[in-house]
């Protein structure tokens, strides 16, 4: 099955078919900010990518949209938005983005 690993959460997950990482990652008890609850109407749940962007589905209208306003980076994915058909992506928890009440490694 394709993973998603988060390194600075630490956690590898796995990504069902058809899930979004957002949705892999919160059914495996994991917290992570989504502050439009999905909607792909804010940017909090991005995920900076580091390796395997490629293996991700292509970017859709909302992260097009977020990206050309400057509100998401070339190398950030929205978590609600991206699926991962197979392989395995490697990302971050964003600064800005991290709860408080979640200890992050480095
Ligand atoms: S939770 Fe708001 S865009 Fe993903």
């Amino acid at each position: 099955m394709p993973t998603l690993t988060v390194q600075n959460l630490p956690a590898t997950v796995p990504v069902p078919a058809g899930s979004t990482l957002l949705a892999a990652l919160q059914a495996a008890a994991h917290d992570w900010m989504h502050a439009c609850g999905a909607k792909g109407r804010c940017t909090t749940c991005r995920l900076i990518v580091v390796s395997g962007a490629d293996a991700l589905t292509p970017l859709t209208a909302a992260e097009l949209r977020y990206q050309a306003a400057g509100r998401l980076q070339a190398n950030e994915r929205l978590t609600c938005q991206a699926r991962l058909p197979e392989g395995t992506v490697t990302g971050r928890v964003p600064e800005a983005t991290k709860l408080p009440h979640v200890q992050y490694t480095k």
